[in-house]
């Protein structure tokens, strides 16, 4: 499903309140809330839209907080998806309800501190009730880039993974979380994503070089939320 907004303050205010419907959902039926998050810049609105609907009525103590991806430096770094969600949104959540990407020696060793987190908070594959995505221009999502070993990755929950195009390594949530999730939302603004938002909406189902186009919920639900910006070549 797709719904296009005609600016990024609407897709945000949209996303915020899809955030809070889907808590409260999730919440009333089992009684906890686990969201995956997404980095970059696009959900950061989305987030301080949230903060400043504390009062609206969700337990946020009954929320999980983790992240689908993570940049491989400190928590405290300016460049980390948690920082970013903490200064935005996270302030009044009970931190041990957040479960940001540890930092450690190597990318690998910081996946796989992540993956034992997830191992023990779930007891099989996880199953987001609502898993965050961005889309890159090169069609990434999460820290899935394309060319990268991580896409290829089947068992692993979580894996070390890095853009050809450079910049810094990450740390990834792999296909088989991803597409595992009950609900599955991007968000996407921007001029600059049009043609390759285009091209993932349209791409066939076996298109690997657009890792955007691979998230294809497994029993749950995918939704597009997109500023006219990005919708203008569809
Ligand atoms: C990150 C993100 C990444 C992001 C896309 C889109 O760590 O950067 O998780 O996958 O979602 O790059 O980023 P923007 O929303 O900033 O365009």
């Amino acid at each position: 499903m797709r719904m296009i907004f005609d600016t990024t303050e609407t897709l945000s205010e949209a996303a915020a309140a899809f955030f809070i419907g889907t808590a409260q959902e999730a919440i009333a039926a089992k009684g906890s809330f686990f969201v995956a998050l997404s980095g970059g810049s696009t959900p950061k609105a989305m987030f301080e839209k949230l903060a400043a609907a504390r009062d609206i009525r969700i337990d946020w103590d009954k929320i999980y907080f983790f992240w689908g991806d993570e940049r491989f430096v400190p928590n405290s770094d300016p460049q980390s998806n948690y920082k970013m969600t903490r200064d935005a949104l996270l302030s009044h959540v009970p931190a041990n309800h957040v479960f940001p990407v540890p930092f450690a020696e190597t990318p690998a060793l910081a996946a796989e501190a992540y993956e034992n987190i997830l191992h023990d908070f779930f007891p099989a594959l996880p199953r987001f009730d609502l898993c965050f995505l961005g889309m890159g221009t090169d069609g990434h999502t999460a820290s899935l880039f394309p060319g990268s070993e991580a896409l290829e990755e089947k068992s692993r929950w979580v894996s070390p993974s890095k853009s050809m195009a450079g910049g810094p390594e990450r740390i990834t949530m792999t296909y088989p979380v991803l597409n595992h999730a009950a609900k599955v939302c991007f968000l996407v603004a921007g001029k600059d994503k049009a043609e390759t938002l285009k091209n993932v909406l349209k791409a066939k189902a076996s298109e690997k070089t657009l890792p955007a186009a691979q998230i294809k919920p497994d029993s749950g639900t995918l939704l597009w939320m997109i500023d006219k910006a990005a919708a203008s070549l569809l």
